[in-house]
């Protein structure tokens, strides 16, 4: 781990008690790592609504379809396979007689991916669906010079 820093924070009896709680029940051991989710949570969401700064990301897409939609099997295929570069690999899971599961593993430019994701989600047939995206947290955007100064005077 890289060298640590600490700060208070200051916070209302009622909400603290409340996160307490929770993160007690997420099986969190303390704050300090609970706090460090939601930040690297916080700046990946940030980093990837801001394409310009967003490079190539890695994610899954997990699907639910019926199994018996007419094309439905040819339709995902052609759409992976037209963006092959994207798919990582693809696990299928039959989960009832009707439905199958998918989990597809992606990698590249998150513009792209989502547009990929859009297109397998909204076909006819698809059930149930999200994407996820994240970052190496190596590639977690460092606060600019000027963003620090803004916080250090909302802390005043
Ligand atoms: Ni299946």
């Amino acid at each position: 781990m890289s060298e640590l820093s600490r700060f208070g924070i200051s916070v209302e009896k009622g909400l603290l008690k409340s996160f307490d709680k929770l993160i007690n029940q997420q099986g969190y051991a303390n704050r300090s790592e609970a706090f460090r989710d939601l930040m690297r949570d916080a700046l990946v969401k940030s980093q990837l609504e801001n394409e310009t700064e967003t490079g190539n990301v890695i994610g899954s897409l997990t699907l639910v379809y019926d199994h018996h939609a007419s094309d439905l099997n040819d339709k995902m295929n052609d759409l992976q396979h037209r963006h092959y570069h994207l798919v990582v690999s693809v696990t299928h899971v039959h989960i009832s007689h009707d439905d199958c599961l998918e989990v597809i593993v992606l990698r590249g430019e998150v513009q792209e991916i989502k547009t990929l994701a859009n297109s397998l989600l909204s076909l006819k047939g698809v059930k149930h669906g999200q994407l996820f995206v994240t970052l190496p947290s190596t590639e977690i955007v460092k606060p600019k010079t000027n963003s620090a100064n803004n916080l250090n005077n909302i802390e005043k």
